[in-house]
């Protein structure tokens, strides 16, 4: 696991986005997976401004999108679709043939996880996935449980996620109790994976990560499992990391990079 603590939330998107701009220009056909929520916007915001000076070229890009609320569709707001439309694909040369969303209306929502399971399958995988976290610790909508999800899969919401993301809706009463979303199982099959993680309400979630032990009741956690994961952090969200701010400590397997 490396560590990659900015200065600041411009920092960690800046830093975001150069990296999946290199991992584009190193491969042209990136199988790229995306986050939703309000981390990875500065990040987007990033990868759209990169796309217009000509320094990172999509059209070979394939993406996919880690979850959906079930019952939400692309015209609703606060769905994820209309959320990545708005905030990246609208601003980027990605072809609408190569953009993958998990469907919020499916009839059967069962079929509609296989579906995606397969496509992700058939594309040879994930190369980079961005991930951001929940407050308690969940990432995509893979929330604490006692076994770590594999596949894509129907989540019940917990009501902590549920309040904390009805910010994204005009009617708090709305906010959907169950969502789809990719599995821990095929998350940690990508070849890299970016964790974003940008204020203080993160920061014990991410000290759990991180420091506590693997376990599916901190999804997050399995991360230190994964060969190639990166935690971008501001300082602010790594606050609570012992282990680097504590000039005693004896561990080293985390490397810090201030940028
Ligand atoms: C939602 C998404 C997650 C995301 C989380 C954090 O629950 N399903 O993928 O990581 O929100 O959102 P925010 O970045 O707004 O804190």
């Amino acid at each position: 696991m490396e560590l990659i603590i900015a200065k600041d939330y411009r920092e960690m998107s800046h830093q975001a986005a150069t990296q999946v701009a290199a991992n584009i220009i190193v491969k042209p056909e990136l199988v790229l997976g995306l986050a939703t929520g309000s981390t990875p916007v500065g990040t987007y915001e990033e990868l759209i401004k990169m796309r217009k000076k000509g320094m990172v070229d999509f059209s070979k890009v394939t993406t996919f999108n880690l979850d959906e609320y079930i019952g939400l569709g692309p015209k609703d707001e606060a769905s994820y679709h209309h959320f990545m439309f708005h905030n990246l694909f609208s601003g980027i040369n990605v072809k609408r043939e190569n953009i993958n969303l998990l469907n919020g209306l499916a009839k059967d929502p069962e079929a509609e996880c296989r579906r995606y399971e397969k496509a992700i399958r058939k594309a040879g995988g994930i190369d980079l996935q961005i991930v951001g976290i929940g407050q308690n610790g969940h990432i995509g909508f893979n929330e604490p449980c006692d076994v770590f999800p594999t596949v894509t899969h129907i989540v019940d919401l917990s009501e902590e996620t549920r309040r904390v993301n009805a910010k994204f809706f005009k009617d708090k009463k709305k906010v959907p109790t169950q969502a789809i979303s990719v599995g821990i199982g095929t998350i940690m099959k990508a070849k890299e994976i970016i964790l974003l993680a940008n204020t203080k309400e993160k920061a014990e979630a991410i000290t759990e990560a991180i420091e506590g032990p693997v376990r599916p009741q901190v999804p997050a956690s399995v991360l230190q499992l994964h060969p190639k994961s990166v935690m971008m952090l501001t300082e602010q969200a790594a606050k609570g990391l012992k282990r680097i701010f504590d000039k005693s400590s004896k561990f080293s397997y985390i490397e810090k990079k201030v940028l």
